[in-house]
C-alpha cells in the first residue's frame, strides 16, 4: 500500500525541476497536493498532469520573496484539506555571480527566497501539525548548504543558514512529533543554473554543463521520498560530485585543494 496515499503535501517551487519532479510522483501515490510558485500556468499544467481530481488538487501560487501571506496562505490550506501532513520548502534560486559583482539587493532577496521566506511558511504551518501532533518538514538545502563554492556566495549562505536554523528547530518541536529532513542535492539535470541570478541581477540563462548529464529530477524526487518514509534527518542526493563531502570530512586539506580546481558551471 502506499505510504503518501491521501496524505495533504504542500510542496513549494512545483513549477518545475525537483518539484514538479515530487507532485507527479506523490500524486502517483494518491497523495493529496498543494502546489505552489510564482507562475500560475505552469502549476496548472503540472496539476494537469498529476491527473488529481480537484478535490485533492489546490493551485496556491505565491511569491517566496513576498511571504507576508505566509499565515493566510497556511489558512487556504488548512480550508480547503482540514491538515497538513507534510510540507516540502523546495522552492528556490541559484546564483552564478561573484560575491563582488552582486549587490546588495540581489543579496538580499537571495536571502528572503532561500531563507526567510522557508521559515515563514514553516512557522505559518507548524501550528496545525503541533495541533494534530505529527507532520514533516522537509528542507530542500544543497551540498553548497555544507561548503562554500565559486559564484554561489550568498546562495550557499543562505543554504548554510537553513541548517542552523532547522536543526534548532528540530529539537525544539520533535515532542510535538514534528519531524524535519534536510536534503542536500549536489547536481541535478533541472533548470536551477538557468533561472540562477547572474551578474547584476539579471538572470543567468545558462545550463551548466555540469548539470546536463546530472541525475534527473526524478531519480531525486525518489530518494526525497524514501528519505521522508525512512524518517531520516539529513540525505545527500546526486552523483560523484557527492564525494566531495566525504573528502572535506575526511581530508581536508586535500579538500582545499580540490576545491580550488572545481569547475563553477
Ligand atoms: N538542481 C540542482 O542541481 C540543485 C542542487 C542543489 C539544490 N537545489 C535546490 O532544489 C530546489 C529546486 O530547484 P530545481 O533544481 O528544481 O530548480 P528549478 O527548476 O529552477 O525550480 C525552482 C522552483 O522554485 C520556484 N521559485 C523560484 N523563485 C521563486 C520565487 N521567488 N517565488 C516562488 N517560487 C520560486 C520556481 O517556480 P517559479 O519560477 O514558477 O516561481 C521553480 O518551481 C531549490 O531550492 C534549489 O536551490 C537544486
Amino acid at each position: 500500500m502506499s505510504n503518501y496515499k491521501d496524505k495533504v503535501i504542500w510542496i513549494t517551487g512545483a513549477s518545475s525541476g525537483i518539484g514538479e519532479a515530487l507532485a507527479l510522483q506523490f500524486a502517483k501515490q494518491e497523495a493529496r497536493l498543494i502546489l505552489s510558485a510564482r507562475r500560475e500556468e505552469e502549476l496548472k499544467r503540472v496539476g494537469a498532469l498529476t491527473k488529481l481530481p480537484d478535490l485533492d488538487l489546490l493551485i496556491l501560487p505565491f511569491d517566496l520573496s513576498d511571504t507576508s501571506k505566509a499565515t493566510a496562505l497556511a489558512a487556504q490550506v488548512m480550508n480547503k484539506f482540514g491538515r497538513i501532513d507534510i510540507l516540502i520548502n523546495n522552492g528556490g534560486q541559484s546564483q552564478r555571480a561573484e560575491a563582488l559583482e552582486t549587490d546588495e539587493a540581489t543579496e538580499r532577496k537571495l536571502m528572503e527566497v532561500n531563507y526567510f521566506s522557508i521559515i515563514n511558511i514553516t512557522k505559518a504551518v507548524l501550528p496545525y501539525m503541533i495541533r494534530n501532533k505529527c507532520g514533516k518538514i522537509v528542507v530542500i538545502s544543497s551540498v553548497v548548504g555544507k561548503f562554500g563554492f565559486y559564484l554561489r556566495s550568498s546562495y550557499s549562505a543562505a543554504k548554510h543558514a537553513l541548517h542552523g536554523y532547522f536543526e534548532s528547530l528540530r529539537l525544539e518541536i520533535e515532542k510535538n512529533g514534528i519531524h524535519i529532513l534536510m536534503v542536500c542535492p549536489g547536481k541535478i539535470k533541472t533548470n536551477v543554473s538557468v533561472n540562477a541570478v547572474g551578474e547584476k541581477g539579471k538572470t543567468h540563462n545558462v545550463m551548466d554543463e555540469s548539470h546536463k548529464n546530472a541525475m534527473s529530477a526524478e531519480e531525486c524526487a525518489r530518494q526525497i521520498m524514501n528519505g521522508i518514509n525512512n524518517n531520516q534527518e539529513e540525505i545527500f542526493v546526486g552523483g560523484k560530485e557527492l564525494a566531495m563531502l566525504r573528502i572535506r570530512r575526511f581530508f581536508p586539506n586535500l579538500f582545499s585543494k580540490m576545491i580550488r580546481k572545481q569547475n563553477p558551471f
